[in-house]
């Protein structure tokens, strides 16, 4: 019965991937005609896929196999991951699916719109539906302690409230006093990364990037798109997407590393396992701990710009030659509180994260009001960062996450970096030469590592016992803080 099951999962896979590849056109190549019916292929496609996965073959199936002592652990894994998601889903009935559905895309437009015209109220008033939605949702799926943690699994399962809350009281502390000592020293100056840079040579660039990382162009490729993002169809075919600001080479080249990082779990996932749980990352965070440590453990430290740093200046030398590796470096890592999320610095970073995050669990638990969010979005700007708000386009309606019901959603960047720090410090201990290496140009020893340790285990171990079984401890801030404060100590000469 377990050879149906997995010939069940990989139509499904078909389906979805399927979908996955027509949504990917739709951000790249699709002209803007091609929309009227995009939307409709990729229902269809979701469609039949929801069918196969809640059919009753399947629903029969998970019963008998899930009791089924003659498989074995990866076949259990499969099994038992795929009932999980079927139990939550038969916890939320047709209608309210449908509603909720409904719901998010006038949500969408309206925040859209928004955008446009800063009409934030009518957007509140959208929102206010999906948020009691939200709240519908978490009471359906059930919780222990707070319903913030029903949504929250959806993207970290098993992290809850109570633990974000310690954490991230922690890093408000932490941070908030490496921010003063940053400010009390002369800022660095980060003009030479926003010159004229010819986008060709900058796509180049980029490519060469992803070479070096070790990104299998056999198993991928690269294109552009409004927002960069990583996409994957199989382990085989894993695409990457970044954009390009010809006054500003720092959006494309630290964009670049950190899809390449997404790509390369998805590329190191088992292949036999298609279609499987076995062969899916472990949470959200996981995967963002793979962007962020290529992109700032690695991306942004000396060793990997000794490497390439020459070829940097080879490519642009009317803009770069004159520039020291030492003053490209403390460009790259200028800290100052902005009002952008997507392009603020290793540091100021989890403030918006933290912003959010107490924004959406108050929304959760009812105890703020949708109608009162901007004012407190402004109000936490100001005492976390500094920083005056003065358009919502640059304030609450900066990002798509809300109005697409994605609650739960933010904590995960911020668990990627501290993920990250903590699995690179256990690669470095692990591999001595390891960044001595990174700095001949040899990236090889930590995507080994990585493949070994995270990425092919899939999504065998949940995010927090393959923390434990990797580095011997639970998730801790002091990694991240011990790599901000030696880094930022030496940039900043404190
Ligand atoms: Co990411």
């Amino acid at each position: 019965m377990y050879q149906r099951f997995q010939e069940l999962m990989n139509k499904i896979a078909d389906l979805n991937y399927a979908a996955a590849v027509l949504m990917w056109d739709q951000e790249t190549y699709m002209p803007i005609k091609g929309e009227k019916y995009r939307s409709q292929q990729i229902a269809t496609l979701s469609g039949l896929s929801h069918d196969l996965f809640t059919s009753k073959e399947m629903l029969e199936m998970i019963e008998v196999l899930r009791s089924d002592e003659s498989i074995n652990s990866t076949q259990k894994l499969n099994v038992l991951e795929t009932a999980k998601v079927l139990d939550k889903k038969k916890k939320l009935s047709t209608a309210f699916v449908i509603e909720m559905s409904k719901t998010v895309s006038n949500t969408f437009s309206s925040w859209q719109n928004a955008k446009q015209t800063n009409d934030t109220d009518s957007y509140l008033t959208q929102l206010e539906k999906l948020v009691l939605l939200k709240r519908q949702e978490a009471d359906m799926l059930g919780f222990t302690n707070h319903p913030y943690d029903a949504l929250i699994d959806e993207y970290e399962p098993g992290m809850t409230v109570a633990e974000l809350d310690a954490l991230f009281s922690e890093v408000k502390i932490k941070m908030t006093e490496l921010l003063v000592k940053i400010n009390k020293t002369p800022q660095v100056n980060d003009d030479c990364l926003r010159q004229h840079f010819d986008k060709e040579k900058q796509w180049k660039l980029g490519l060469e990037l992803l070479k070096r990382m070790g990104y299998d162009f056999d198993a991928g490729r690269q294109d552009i798109s409004s927002h960069p993002f990583t996409t994957s169809f199989s382990p085989q075919d894993v695409r990457v997407t970044t954009r390009i600001a010809e006054n500003d080479i720092a959006n494309m080249i630290w964009s670049c590393i950190h899809e390449g990082g997404h790509a390369l779990y998805e590329q190191g996932l088992p292949e036999d396992q298609y279609g499987l749980p076995a062969a899916e990352a472990v949470s959200l965070g996981v995967h963002e701990s793979q962007s962020r440590l290529w992109e700032n453990n690695v991306g942004r430290q000396l060793p990997f710009w000794m490497a390439n740093y020459p070829f940097l200046q080879k490519t642009f030398p009317e803009q770069l030659s004159k520039i020291s590796l030492s003053d490209f470096y403390k460009a790259m890592n200028k800290v100052e509180p902005s009002l952008i999320r997507t392009e603020s610095d290793e540091i100021t970073y989890h403030f918006h994260i933290i912003i959010r995050y107490e924004i959406e669990k108050k929304l959760i638990e009812g105890s703020l009001k949708v109608k009162d969010v901007k004012q407190a979005w402004n109000s936490m700007y100001k005492d976390y960062m500094g920083i005056d708000i003065v358009d919502d386009r640059n304030g609450m309606l900066q990002d798509v996450h809300w109005s697409h019901g994605s609650f739960g959603y933010f904590p995960t960047y911020s668990l990627g970096s501290f993920y990250a720090a903590q699995y690179f410090a256990k690669a470095c201990q692990d591999i001595p030469e390891l960044e001595s290496e990174i700095e001949k140009g040899n990236n090889q020893l930590l995507l080994d590592w990585l493949r070994k340790n995270i990425h092919t285990h899939g999504k065998r171990y949940s995010a927090s016992e393959l923390c434990n079984l990797i580095t011997g401890e639970n998730l801790s801030l002091d990694f991240f803080m011990k790599y901000a404060n030696k880094k930022y100590g030496d940039i900043y000469g404190f």
